[in-house]
């Protein structure tokens, strides 16, 4: 089965990257893209407004690249028509440089305090009516173009609520949505509540993509067996394992199917990435932000990962990286399957 909407194919199962500040962002997709990446990535979030009133580094969070055929950029706003009009601006830019856009994804479930206290994320489940205006005005603004939006459970345990607001949203045009099944103010330590996920899949006119605390192969397996969305969205578990949408592609066709890295040619490279495709002002940043997540790959990644969110440069970073794995050689390459 496909689903064919506008320009948007996804397969069935399809496997996204969520989008996440400071770290959905070119060097990542570059990095994953050596191992077949996903059907799907989204940028980190960008707001519109900042973005139409030309910041300066709004930019940088709209590049698309390498694969813009499959990338879809996020938005963020507090007002209904700054996304139209930043999604008709964008799609025509990335037309002219000869890299179409794939969609736009439209963020309902920021619950980072400054943004849900500004009007933006998570505040727009509390404002039916003008979340439907805005994903129609959207939709007009990109006819063509996949439209997508992220939300999570929002402010209280209602599944019917949450449906009824869903339901406006795909009837004013939504292409496809992630759930991010955890209320406004669930932190990471309570497990996501999936069965909202089938929930929504069932009634639904549009498909559903679940997204939390999937980890592994044999997680993605049991959350499409149980939840049966459309597909699946990683987030933290993705930047932990780079590699993890091929391991897990590998596994269903193949469950002895294992691969092979060499960790510090991949941290290193993301370094290199970092230097290449960012400016300099993000590329301490970045980095440490990357780090935080991988290092839980290594035994002494704590130690590591402090030395990292300590460094002054990218290259203090490489010589930290160099001296973990002359110290920790067994661990240079990781066996995965
Ligand atoms: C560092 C970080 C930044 C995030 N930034 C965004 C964002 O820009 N937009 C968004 O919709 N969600 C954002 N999220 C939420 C993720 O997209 C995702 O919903 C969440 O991490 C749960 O998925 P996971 O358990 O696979 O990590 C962020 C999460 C993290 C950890």
């Amino acid at each position: 089965m496909c689903i064919v909407r506008h320009m948007i194919k996804l397969p069935a199962g399809a496997l996204m990257l969520a989008p996440m500040v400071e770290l959905s962002n070119r060097p990542l997709r570059t990095l994953m893209e050596q191992w077949g990446g996903c059907d799907r990535y989204h940028t980190e979030m960008c707001s519109a407004s900042a973005w139409l009133a030309n910041t300066a580094y709004e930019k940088w969070f709209l590049d698309t690249q390498p694969a813009p055929e499959k990338t879809v950029v996020q938005f963020y706003a507090t007002k209904v028509d700054d996304i139209p009009r930043a999604a008709a601006r964008l799609r025509d830019e990335k037309a002219a440089e000869g890299a179409p856009l794939a969609g736009i994804d439209i963020n309902f479930g920021c619950a980072a305090p400054h943004i849900e206290r500004s009007g933006g994320g998570v505040y727009w489940m509390k404002q039916a009516d003008a979340s439907a205006e805005l994903v129609a005005k959207t939709r007009q603004a990109i006819p063509e173009l996949a439209l997508s939006a992220k939300l999570r459970l929002g402010y209280e345990d209602s599944p019917q609520d949450l449906l009824a607001y869903c339901k406006l949203l795909a009837d004013a045009g939504l292409d496809y949505l992630t759930l991010h099944p955890r209320l406004k103010n669930e932190k990471f330590r309570r497990q996501s509540r999936w069965s909202n996920v089938r929930f929504l899949a069932e009634n639904l006119p549009i498909p559903v993509i679940g997204n939390g605390d999937i980890r592994s192969p044999e997680d993605y397996r049991k959350a499409m067996q149980n939840w049966q969305p459309a597909g699946i969205m990683l987030g933290r578990e993705a930047i932990r394992r780079p590699w993890l949408f091929a391991l897990i592609r590998g596994k269903e066709q193949n469950p002895d199917f294992s691969l092979h890295i060499d960790m510090e040619a991949c941290a290193l490279q993301m370094i290199n990435l970092i230097r290449q495709h960012l400016p300099t002002v993000f590329h301490i940043s970045r980095a440490r932000r990357f780090f935080l997540y991988f290092s839980e790959n290594l035994s002494f990644g704590h130690h590591l990962c402090f030395k990292i969110q300590n460094a002054l440069s990218l290259s203090a970073m490489e010589d930290h990286l160099r001296s973990y794995f002359r110290e920790v050689p067994a661990e240079k390459i990781r066996h995965e399957r």
